[in-house]
Formats: C-alpha cells, sequence, structure tokens
C-alpha cells in the first residue's frame, strides 16, 4: 500500500464527485421547525413509518440515497474532516473552533485510559467471551469507573451532606483521619435546585459521551489484543482517534493512509438516523437510566446479522463464493432457498447506501495489497452487479455500508470477529449525541403492543390438566 493519505483523498473526491452526479446535487431537506404533537403515522411492522421522536442530529433520506450530519453532507464530512471534529459536531450540535477542537481531541486523548475498567475486564475470560458481549461489559465497567452524575452526586456538599459520625450507625471508634475520609451522605437531592441538576446533568453527559466514544476504542482493542493472547497496549497519545485505535490493535503504529482509510470508516459509521441500535439506546435512557448502561444496550442491538453483525457475514459469504465465477449459481441457489444476501437491503434506503459510494472505491485502492482481498472484491463486484440487475430496480435492493466495510477492515489487517465491534467504536458518537439531545426532552418510551391472544380462561390446577 503506498504509505501516503494523500492518494486516498484524491480517491474519496473523485468518489464524491461522482455519488453526486448520481445522488443528484444537495439532499433535499426535510421538513423544519417544530413539529405539532401528536403526529400521524403509518406504522408497519418493526414499527416502519413510526416517529419515536424529532431530532437535530442527523438524517437519512433514503430515497434520494444522502445522509446528514448536523446538516452536513457526510459526503463533505468524509473528504474534508475528521472523526474527532465529527464526534464534536454531533454532540454539540455544530463545528468547533480551532481551540475548541484542540481541547476536544486532547480530552479523547486523555479519556483513552481507563486502568479501572481494564483491570476489571482482564478478571473475566475475554479470549472465550464474544467481543461484542465483551464490549457490552467493557461499557458497563467504565460506569463503575466513570459515571460522573454518580461521582457529582456523591460529592461532598456542606449544606446538604451529613458525615457518618452524625449518622445513627453505631461506631465503636470516633471517625479520625484526613477530612475526606470521613464518609458522608447527600442529605436529601430535592435540596438542590432543579436549576443546577439539569446543568449537572447535561455536563456530566457531554462528559460521559466524550469518556465513552474514547473508551470504547480502548476497551475493543483491549479485547482485541486479550483473544490473541497479548497484553492490552498503552494508548499512543501522539496518535489519532482513529491511528490509536489500529495501533493498540496490532501494536503497529499505521500508515498515515491506514490511519486515513480507519479514519474515514469511522466517520461514515458515527450515526445514522433512528437505527435499532440508536433506538435501543434511547428507549434505556428515556427511563432515566444513565448514558453507560443506554450504550451498552445499542452495543447488544449492533451486535445482532440483521444490523451490525452483517458485515462479518459479507465477507464469510464471500469467502464461501469462492469465486466471481461462482456467483451467479450461488445466488440462483441463494434466492431459491429464499435467503437474503448479507450486505444488501436498508429500511430507509432504497437506493446506494451512500456509505458504500465511499468505501467501495476505498476497498478497490486497497485490494492491490492481498491475493485474497483481490479476490474477495473481484467476487463482491460481480456480487454487485448480480443482486441489483435482479433486485435494484425491482425491490430498491442495493448495497448498504457493510457490504463493503468488512473488506476495508480486512485490508486494514482487523480480523473478522473485530468488524462488528469497529463498527460500534464509531457508532458511539451518534447513539451518545442522540440520547444527549433525547433527555433535554425526554418521555420515556412505551408503544403499546395489539393483544390478539385468548381472554377469559379459566385456571386449571395442576393436577386438573391433561397429560
Ligand atoms: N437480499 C435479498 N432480498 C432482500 C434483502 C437482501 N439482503 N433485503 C431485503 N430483501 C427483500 C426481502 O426478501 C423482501 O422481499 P419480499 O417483499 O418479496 O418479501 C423485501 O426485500 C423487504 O425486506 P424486509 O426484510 O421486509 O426489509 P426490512 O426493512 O425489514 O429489513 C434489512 C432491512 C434488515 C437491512 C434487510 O434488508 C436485510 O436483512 N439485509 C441483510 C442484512 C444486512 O445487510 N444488514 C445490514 C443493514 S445496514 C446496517 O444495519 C448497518
Amino acid at each position: 500500500m503506498v504509505d501516503t493519505s494523500k492518494g486516498i483523498k484524491k480517491v474519496v473526491a473523485r468518489a464524491v464527485e461522482k455519488a453526486r452526479r448520481e445522488i443528484g446535487g444537495t439532499p433535499e431537506s426535510p421538513s423544519k421547525g417544530r413539529l405539532k404533537w401528536p403526529i400521524q403515522c403509518t406504522v408497519g411492522p418493526g414499527l416502519e413509518g413510526a416517529i419515536a421522536c424529532e431530532s437535530q442530529v442527523g438524517f437519512v433520506n433514503g430515497s434520494q440515497g444522502s445522509l446528514v450530519y448536523r446538516g452536513y453532507d457526510v459526503l463533505d464530512l468524509s473528504a474534508h474532516s475528521t472523526f474527532e471534529e465529527v464526534s464534536y459536531l454531533l454532540i454539540h450540535g455544530r463545528l468547533p473552533t480551532k481551540s475548541q477542537l484542540e481541547k476536544f481531541e486532547r480530552k479523547l486523548v486523555e479519556f483513552r485510559h481507563i486502568p479501572g475498567t481494564m483491570r476489571v475486564l482482564m478478571g473475566f475470560p475475554v479470549e472465550k467471551m464474544n467481543a461484542m458481549a465483551a464490549i457490552r461489559l467493557g461499557t458497563n465497567m467504565m460506569r463503575q469507573e466513570c459515571t460522573q452524575l454518580d461521582v457529582m452526586e456523591a460529592r461532598r456538599d456542606p449544606d446538604t451532606a451529613i458525615s457518618a459520625d452524625e449518622d445513627s450507625i453505631a461506631m465503636e471508634v470516633p471517625p479520625s483521619g484526613e477530612e475526606h475520609a470521613i464518609y458522608e451522605f447527600p442529605k436529601a437531592r430535592g435540596q438542590k435546585s432543579a436549576r443546577s441538576e439539569k446543568a449537572m446533568a447535561a455536563a456530566a453527559g457531554i462528559e460521559s459521551a466524550t469518556r465513552l466514544i474514547a473508551g470504547t476504542a480502548t476497551i475493543t482493542a483491549a479485547v482485541a489484543r486479550i483473544r490473541e493472547g497479548r497484553m492490552p497496549l498503552e494508548p499512543d497519545p501522539e496518535l489519532s482517534h482513529a491511528a490509536n485505535y489500529l495501533y493498540m490493535i496490532s501494536g503497529k503504529r499505521p500508515s498515515p493512509a491506514e490511519a486515513k482509510i480507519m479514519d474515514l470508516a469511522m466517520i461514515l459509521h458515527a450515526d445514522h438516523g433512528m437505527n435499532a441500535s440508536t433506538f435501543a439506546s434511547l428507549v434505556v435512557a428515556s427511563t432515566l437510566s444513565d448514558m453507560y448502561m443506554s450504550i451498552s444496550s445499542g452495543v447488544a442491538a449492533l451486535n445482532g446479522p440483521l444490523h451490525g453483525g452483517a458485515n462479518e457475514r459479507v465477507i464469510e459469504t464471500l469467502e464461501e463464493i469462492g469465486d466471481p465465477g461462482n456467483v451467479k449459481a450461488w445466488y440462483r441457489a441463494r434466492k431459491a432457498e429464499g435467503r437474503k444476501i448479507p450486505g444488501f437491503g436498508h429500511r430507509v434506503y432504497k437506493r446506494y447506501d451512500p456509505r458504500a459510494r465511499i468505501l467501495g472505491p476505498i476497498a478497490n485502492y486497497l485490494t492491490g495489497s492481498s491475493e485474497r482481498a483481490k479476490r474477495l472484491l473481484e467476487t463482491a463486484h460481480e456480487l454487485e452487479q448480480v443482486v441489483i440487475g435482479d433486485l435494484g430496480e425491482e425491490k430498491g435492493i442495493y448495497p448498504n455500508v457493510d457490504f463493503y466495510s468488512g473488506l476495508v477492515y480486512t485490508c486494514l489487517g482487523i480480523p473478522t470477529y473485530l468488524f462488528t465491534p469497529t463498527f460500534a467504536v464509531a457508532r458511539v458518537a451518534g447513539w451518545t449525541a442522540r440520547v444527549l439531545e433525547y433527555m433535554k426532552n425526554n418521555r420515556i418510551f412505551r408503544p403499546r403492543a395489539i393483544y390478539t391472544g385468548r381472554l377469559n380462561r379459566r385456571y386449571q390446577p395442576l393436577d386438573e390438566r391433561p397429560g
């Protein structure tokens, strides 16, 4: 691989130009201004068409095949931005100034260190666990280490705290030592003004979001190292978020080109509307649980093969097909069995996924590096032609982001079991941004199910039941 990121920039610029021609210019505007609730909408199975909330974080235009973060076209962000800047944009709602970005980057570097989480995580048999389960465990551990809300609520407040020696717990010896060694209980949470509670929660939320964005990468890389029978590595403060992630997995500093490609993949995976994992995060947050618990639910939802798990299946599928010459026969057999093709189709996109428009050419650029990757790519190209030819016009089935991401990750040396976790490392930016937004105007999620079961059944005691 050419050791420069200039080549990548050219590939992206060309892909963006082509995408613009095919998509047809700037994305269409969604509805503006505040909506009037309740909203009339038609709901299909799987909540298709249901409107869960208002959002200004991002917009997926499925009929046009475009994606926007906070008003910026993801194609532009891919061409010009970085994952750090995109994370700031998603969480804060605006692009940072130079000093804001530098401060945010410093925080991310600082928050890569999660020694408490790592200590506990390494006590588990991580090497035998599903990687996503280990990451979920890690984000839960981070809660114990980092929950700012807990820390701030438990912080000594002279007006509202009572020290242990005033409490009714019987003690043989009066407490002594440093002042802060005296255990203190907050007297009553209700005594704080609602305003300061809100400000505290907001600050704690942004802090937690930043910690999660940094920490999830550390956990994921550590899980990879442990699974390979190696010790986790200390983060490298000189490297960008994406470069450090690759470094912490492999122990090698990536080339500028590799670092830029990882950064691009992270930008493209950072947010994506009201998808299943984002919705799972919001549902948990809406109960006034906390950011860490919410994000760990997002990780759980992303794990499934219909969602983030699809990128692993794509590589398995391409390996199974084996050669471009086998594609047509394989596809006919698969279709006859009524089985879906991993990496194709989307609930919202009925056109080509804009993220695949960038990742496809990147995969092309990269695959010169190995024979295996070349064969996988040629097979992928053939499969794409065959599936689009059959289902594109008729059913709006095109490649989605997962179709090429696995190939890109393979070329970057990321093992297959780490594809979905790598997706989570990026998506945590979108999950946290949407949780922060939803919490500003929270209402607990509580949809209904239509009961189609029986009623008025008479209870039969165990010894009266037949058989
Ligand atoms: N291959 C073949 N046919 C497909 C595919 C596919 N990958 N996806 C959808 N279809 C067909 C279905 O068979 C169905 O046809 P029918 O109307 O004749 O019954 C029609 O398209 C609609 O399919 P649904 O399953 O109802 O679509 P839904 O919106 O529920 O699902 C999903 C979307 C889950 C992404 C689906 O397309 C799929 O399973 N794709 C494969 C897995 C995948 O790639 N997931 C990653 C999605 S992107 C992401 O989560 C990051």
